[in-house]
């Protein structure tokens, strides 16, 4: 764990919720949570230069000898509105009640800053061990249902089930699903759970019906491996350096209904490009392919046809004609539309000879063309 070097005399501030889980399991963090029993505004302020407060929340972010950090105050939540943001009771109260608002017990340990002893309320520890996801109460899906879709996200991150109860639980919430709920968190954690390209997660999302939070209709679980497709085609095909593609918009594009999610345009235009007709010749394939993003092409492959998308990555998108239009203008042909049509053609026979060079295809295009 990250050491902030903090001089707290009160005794009273606590590491709280992820970062105290990942330090037990041995992983990173990226968030340090510490929470303040009582007023952090008034108290951490004592450390460093504020930066920023919110006296709504109790939170203040804090300059610490050059270290930025965030520190909350104890808070009670109620869900006023079942499926939306909780609205704070009461800032300052004690850690139990702090702890008892969160949502599985993994997620409720705290350690104290000064001391390092853990605090333990709701048998997080005991969970740990024994990799189990438990809610500590049994209105918590129904205050919020994104905790659903993080369950799922913590069981595949960690390897860990859900409970007896808490699978009960579940599967009570998914069989009478309030729609009214905050979908943009929904997105939130869909986006972080199946970004992580996990088969198994998804399987768990179709066959625990998990998916019936975004849509009432029924769906299957795909043929197609998912994961494996996300593999080949994006992270491991050397061909994108970046992260900026939606791999959780492949999976869960699957269901078609996706009119609850807030989408962002790039999003939405990716869900609508995917095609539906079966293109019969390579030259119908590639220019069905030819100008939509990945994940419109690996959307195809899982709903309509699994072949024809690998074969158009495997075998034909590379294909890339050289000849342009300086070239044609320099073989005398005036410009006009009939330039398009004289590059369909040199690509459906580069289609089928791809190791034609330039000199080929202006050989091809003169005999041909007539010119
Ligand atoms: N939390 C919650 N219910 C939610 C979201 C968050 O109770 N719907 C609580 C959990 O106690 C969680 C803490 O708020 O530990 C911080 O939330 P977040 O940063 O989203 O999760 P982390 O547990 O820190 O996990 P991650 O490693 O994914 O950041």
């Amino acid at each position: 764990m990250d050491i902030i070097n903090i001089n707290d005399n009160s005794n009273n501030l606590y590491y709280i919720g992820g970062i105290v889980r990942d330090e037990i399991l041995g992983l990173n963090s990226f968030d340090i949570d510490i929470t303040y029993v009582g007023n952090a505004i008034e108290y951490c302020s004592k450390f460093g230069e504020v930066i920023q407060k919110n006296p709504d929340f109790g939170t203040v972010r804090v300059n610490v000898n050059g270290k930025i950090v965030d520190f909350a105050s104890t808070r009670s939540e109620s869900y006023p509105k079942k499926g939306h943001l909780p609205v704070v009771e009461k800032i300052g109260c004690s850690l139990k009640e702090d702890v008892l608002r969160r949502d599985f017990t993994i997620n409720a340990l705290a350690k104290n800053v000064s001391t390092g002893e853990i605090i333990d309320y709701t048998g997080g520890l005991e969970d740990l061990r024994n990799k189990k996801l438990r809610v500590l109460h049994d209105e918590s899906f129904i205050d919020d249902p994104t905790r659903i879709i993080r369950g799922l996200k913590f069981s595949v991150r960690f390897g860990f089930d859900l409970e007896e109860h808490t699978k009960k639980l579940q599967d009570e919430y998914l069989a009478d699903i309030n729609y009214d709920m905050s979908y943009k968190r929904l997105k939130k954690e869909l986006i972080e759970t199946f970004n992580l390209n996990s088969q198994k997660a998804f399987e768990k999302f179709i066959n625990e019906k998990i998916y019936k939070l975004v849509t009432p209709k029924d769906v299957e679980l795909p043929k197609v491996n998912i994961e494996e497709l996300v593999n080949k085609y994006v992270l491991s095909s050397g061909k994108f350096n970046n992260f900026q593609f939606c791999i959780w918009l492949v999976y869960v594009g699957v269901l078609g209904d996706l009119c609850r999610l807030p989408l962002t345009k790039t999003e939405q235009k990716i869900l609508d490009d995917v095609p539906k007709f079966e293109p019969e010749t390579d030259f119908e394939i590639y220019k069905m392919f030819e100008n939509i993003h990945i994940e419109s092409i690996l959307l195809y492959a899982i709903l309509k046809n699994e072949r024809i998308a690998r074969h158009y990555l495997d075998n034909l998108r590379q294909i890339k004609t050289e000849t342009n239009g300086n070239d044609l203008k320099n073989l005398g042909i005036p410009p006009s539309p009939k330039y398009q049509e004289i590059f369909n053609e040199i690509l459906k026979e580069k289609l089928k000879n791809p190791n034609m060079t330039k000199k080929n295809e202006i050989d091809f295009l003169r005999l041909k063309f007539n010119v």
